[in-house]
């Protein structure tokens, strides 16, 4: 590395509202502040990158006359195993009906029939409430119609290919962040009025996982070392069923699947998941993954099946023709052969700690979608909740932000300086990628499924000294494995503190809930670990 000082000349731009991330939170938060004020969003990928828009599931919402909001917070409550923040399901589930009204209202289409709206079920579900876009594009048809309104829209700029270095903070307060430009290899200072994490999960920590390769919990690092609270990192949700196979190439194979009467199988061909729950296949998303890991360790196999052989082809092929073509690319006809899956870590139920307008322990610092933690999931996140929460949070962090306005008097925060990026060089790829590939094997092993003190123990230790290493690295090569092994640090020692067994979080030598641990455990940087009841 050289000695030089990096230049870090850079250009300055000012906003009321800058939104970090272009999932469906931030796109939702943009489109709703436009109306209210000047929008920058910042994405370091482009807008089509974010999770949101790969998401098949769908979005859940109690709006068919059988169902009610009151039955789909039951649901909420009890996948969340007895940690679900009351307050924030009742905010999801009424809100959540307004929001996906509102949406049709501007245009939205979401899968219909002669007699209406269709409501597809998913595991944990007592109802048929989950509505679709495009059969399992869900996250893409949203993401696609909030792109539309957020180009017409001539008070949103969107700035790609842009990398968040660091949020300005003084550890009481945010007034915007540093960014770096890839293309034009330029820093820029941010100054915002109110500044919006939407910048998504951390599943891509793990080998396994449903995620694109970005979602390392990038955002979470960032407030973080800003001085945001961080709650709840312990639950990691793995994805029961996402394809297997052997080169490691994996993809979500929606859990509407089991909604429509999919099996899941052992490798002799028998059905397992009624020994180990009434709702079979359709029990909530910890208790199939766990089962499918029990079914492994007895077999010694890597996956389990999943067989739609006894549905109806046509009906598959229309309804789930994304996944058709994706199995049909492995050379495998999800209409009858047996299909390998096994769990990937899909959802991160942690995240920067806020309340229910979004706001965190830092005045102008907001936050929505899976970046966040408000305990709306409790230890267990009920199947397609993450769409909804991603609109009904995203339009109360800008109503929240617009109450701040009302009061703060601007802030004036020193800037320092951005993480340095422009000197990143190629030659260090081969050790970043080694060493990425170490914390993700890792943390698949030691942060999975099932957990056990001892070796948490071990792999934190470890993660001291590879974070270390990464220090050798240069310009964005030391900054991300920094940033990984940080959320990774986080995850286990939050793991490690947790000594019970609770919905997304298994540890083998705790396995029982414990009445003392109903509370969240929050992670702020300068301190231990500490717990907080909601
Ligand atoms: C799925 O389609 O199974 C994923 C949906 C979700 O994670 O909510």
């Amino acid at each position: 590395m050289s000695n030089k000082k990096p230049d870090t000349s850079h250009t300055k731009l000012n906003t009321d509202y800058l939104v970090i991330g272009s999932g469906l939170a931030g796109l939702y938060a943009a489109h709703y502040a436009s109306k209210f004020g000047k929008v920058l969003i910042v994405t370091k990928s482009t807008v089509k990158e974010s999770n949101s828009y790969w998401a098949q599931g769908g979005i859940a919402a109690a709006l068919d006359p059988e169902d009610s909001a009151v039955f789909h917070s039951e649901d909420t409550i009890n996948a969340g195993r007895g940690l679900c923040n009351i307050e924030a399901v009742d905010v999801l589930v009424k809100e959540g009906k307004e929001r996906i009204l509102d949406l049709i209202e501007l245009g939205m289409v979401f899968d219909s029939d002669e007699e209406g709206l269709k409501f597809g079920l998913e595991g944990g579900h007592s109802k048929r409430r989950v509505l679709h876009a495009g059969g399992n594009s869900t996250g893409q048809g949203m993401v696609e119609f909030l792109i539309s309104s957020v180009e017409k829209n001539s008070n949103i700029e969107v700035l790609e290919l842009a990398s968040v270095t660091d949020l300005v903070s003084d550890g009481k307060s945010c007034s915007g962040a540093w960014a770096y430009n890839q293309e034009e290899n330029e820093y820029i200072l941010i100054n915002a009025k109110a500044t919006v994490l939407a910048t998504g999960g951390a599943s891509a920590l793990f080998e396994r996982t449903t995620n694109p390769d970005g979602a390392t919990g990038e955002g979470l690092d960032l407030a973080y070392r800003a001085g945001a609270e961080l709650m709840d990192m312990e639950f990691i949700q793995f994805h029961p069923t996402a394809f297997y196979s052997d080169s490691g190439e994996t993809f979500l194979i929606t859990e509407a699947v089991r909604g429509e009467g999919a099996h899941l199988v052992n490798r002799e061909g028998k059905r397992f998941m009624n020994k180990y729950h009434g709702l079979g296949e359709l029990a909530p998303r910890d208790i199939v993954s766990k089962s499918i890991y029990d079914e492994l360790k007895e077999s010694g196999s890597k996956y389990v099946y999943l067989t739609l052989s006894h549905l109806e082809r046509p009906f598959i092929i229309k309804r789930f023709s994304n996944i058709y073509g994706l199995c049909m690319n492995q050379g495998l006809d999800l209409t009858c052969d047996l299909i390998p899956v096994a769990p990937a870590a899909h959802y991160t139920i942690g995240g920067v700690r806020t309340g229910l307008m979004g706001e965190t322990n830092l005045s102008g610092l907001y936050a929505c979608g899976e970046v966040t933690c408000t305990g709306v999931h409790g230890a267990n996140r009920l199947a397609s909740n993450s769409l909804l929460e991603c609109i009904v949070f995203a339009k109360r962090v800008i109503d929240g932000a617009n109450k701040y306005f009302e009061t703060s008097a601007g802030l004036n925060i020193e800037p320092g300086q951005p993480g340095i990026f422009s000197n990143t060089d190629s030659k260090d790829q081969e050790s970043f990628d080694n060493i990425k590939n170490e914390i993700q094997n890792l943390n698949t092993h030691v942060l999975g499924i099932v957990r056990n003190g001892a070796d948490i123990k071990d792999y934190i230790s470890k993660l001291v000294s590879i974070i270390e290493e990464s220090r050798t690295l240069s310009g964005w090569f030391a900054y991300k494995i920094l940033s990984m092994g940080n959320m990774s640090r986080l995850i286990a020692e939050s793991a490690l503190y947790r000594e019970e067994s609770r919905g997304a979080h298994l540890r083998s030598d705790f396995p029982e809930e414990k009445e003392d641990l109903k509370t969240h455990i929050v992670n702020r940087l300068g301190m231990e670990p500490y717990q907080v009841k909601l």
